[in-house]
């Protein structure tokens, strides 16, 4: 602190002398100072009194010698008062060890003696005066450092809280977004079965043959080390590969494709495009889209609707070309042999139709799919309603509606959501016999 600063604070100074002469000699001298706030008791008792409502005296000057209570006496109990204010004794020469011993125990800033000179009595009590307003200013700062320093960590934890609120808030939305998504899955795989429900329902030459196309593909691509999620891609374009043939008349679906005469043949290639067509207004279903308007392209350019060649084929489209036909191939044959037949019956087709990269995964998937095909001889057959049926237990014989759509293709292995699905469907479109199926001798033992 500067003297600039010390001259713009008022410092409050407490005078101590039962002589009123002293005091008002003091008083005089101190006045001209004006910076000084200057009161006086006339007593050690007056002034306990006034330091009680005054607490921020900033120099207390007390005579030594005093009747009832003493100078040295009066400071040390001031010093509880108004620990900050400066102490001066007042003292005469005989007072000396007095005032020396209160200096070392701290009662007393300094001391002056009578009669004083009056220059020297200003320096001192200007002296205390910088003191005092220093060690108020230290304190202030002191203060207001600390009480920046709470706000800053109130701040701190309000921002912690904050983050942490958000953060929650973040976690709950990325739930909520998560079961909206799973929903919207859900709904999008509900959609496209029945889609698929109503697309068997139209062709009933071929019964089960999107979801067996779909299931041989995703069982491929599982071969083929594709991703989760194209794998789930591949399955809705098996599902979906012929919505086209929704449009088509029943003669054109009656006819085997090798009697078709060529308007009818144009018309039945168009089930491509149409299907492509139907879906495109569904941006999610696009990619679905392309690879249905394919799926009758060959490898060798041969095929339609555009004489694609080779890898500019896309990969979704080979790959249900080669199931769909693989298929198609299976039902031409007796059910005993039907699987090695069918798929000795595409050998010649690899490389010419068919992409010959996708042999080996058709053929173990197709053996993976339809091993049910060979049924063996330590199952049993029984007959069970709906709310019977148990894990475990395979279907023997394709399983219709009460109004014939396809609802499981023989071989199935009942699951609990396919037990759900068949008991929900009987309450719907209810059938009326027992469902047949096959039990393995160690099941029945068990
Ligand atoms: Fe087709
Ligand atoms: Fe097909």
């Amino acid at each position: 602190m500067n003297d600039q600063e010390f001259s713009a604070s008022e410092v409050k100074i407490l005078l101590v002398d039962d002589e009123v002469n002293i005091t008002k000699s003091l008083r005089r001298l101190l006045m001209d100072v004006d910076q000084y706030d200057i009161h006086i008791a006339n007593s050690g008792q007056d002034a306990l009194d006034i330091l009680a409502d005054e607490t921020d005296v900033g120099v207390i000057i007390s005579d030594q010698r005093m009747p009832e209570m003493t100078g040295v006496e009066f400071l040390k109990k001031a010093r509880g008062l108004a620990p900050d204010a400066v102490r001066i004794l007042l003292t005469g020469y005989a007072d000396i060890e007095a005032s020396i011993a209160a200096i070392n125990d701290g009662a007393v800033f300094r001391y002056l003696t009578k009669p004083w000179e009056d220059d020297s009595l200003l320096r001192a009590v200007a002296e205390a005066a910088r003191n005092y307003l220093l060690v108020s200013e230290n304190k202030r700062l002191n203060a207001m450092v600390l009480k920046q320093k709470e706000e800053l960590e109130q701040w701190n934890q309000r921002l912690k809280q904050r983050v942490l609120d958000q953060t929650a808030q973040i976690r709950e939305k990325n739930v909520d977004l998560a079961t909206s998504n799973a929903q919207l899955r859900n709904s999008f795989d509900e959609t496209i079965e029945t889609l698929t429900g109503v697309l068997e329902m139209r062709d009933r030459r071929a019964p089960g043959h999107s979801r067996n196309v779909a299931e041989l593909v995703t069982v491929m691509a599982e071969k083929l080390g594709r991703p989760e999620d194209e794998k789930g891609l591949l399955r809705s374009a098996g599902l979906l590969h012929d919505i086209g043939k929704i449009g088509m008349t029943d003669a054109l679906l009656c006819k085997p494709i090798s009697e078709l005469n060529e308007k009818d043949r144009q018309a039945y290639e168009n089930h491509v495009i149409r299907g492509q067509a139907a879906i495109d207004m569904i941006p999610a279903l696009r990619d679905i889209g392309v690879m249905i308007r394919h799926h009758h392209e060959r490898y060798d350019g041969l095929g339609f609707p555009d004489q694609l060649k080779g890898d500019d084929i896309p990969f979704g489209a080979r790959l249900i070309c080669a199931a769909d036909m693989f298929e198609r191939k299976l039902i031409q044959f007796p059910e005993s042999d039907s699987l090695v037949s069918a798929l000795k019956e595409l050998e010649g087709e690899w490389g010419k139709s068919l992409d010959p990269k996708l042999r080996i995964a058709l053929n173990r998937g197709a053996k993976e799919v339809y091993s049910n095909l060979n049924i063996s001889v330590e199952v049993l057959e029984a007959k069970v309603a709906p709310n019977d049926l148990e894990v475990g237990m395979q279907l023997k014989n394709d399983l219709y509606t009460g109004t014939g759509v396809l609802l499981l293709k023989k071989g199935i292995i009942f699951d609990e959501l396919k037990i759900k699905a068949v008991q929900r469907s009987f309450m719907i479109d209810p059938f009326d016999r027992d469902i047949e199926v096959l039990l393995k001798q160690t099941d029945l033992d068990s």
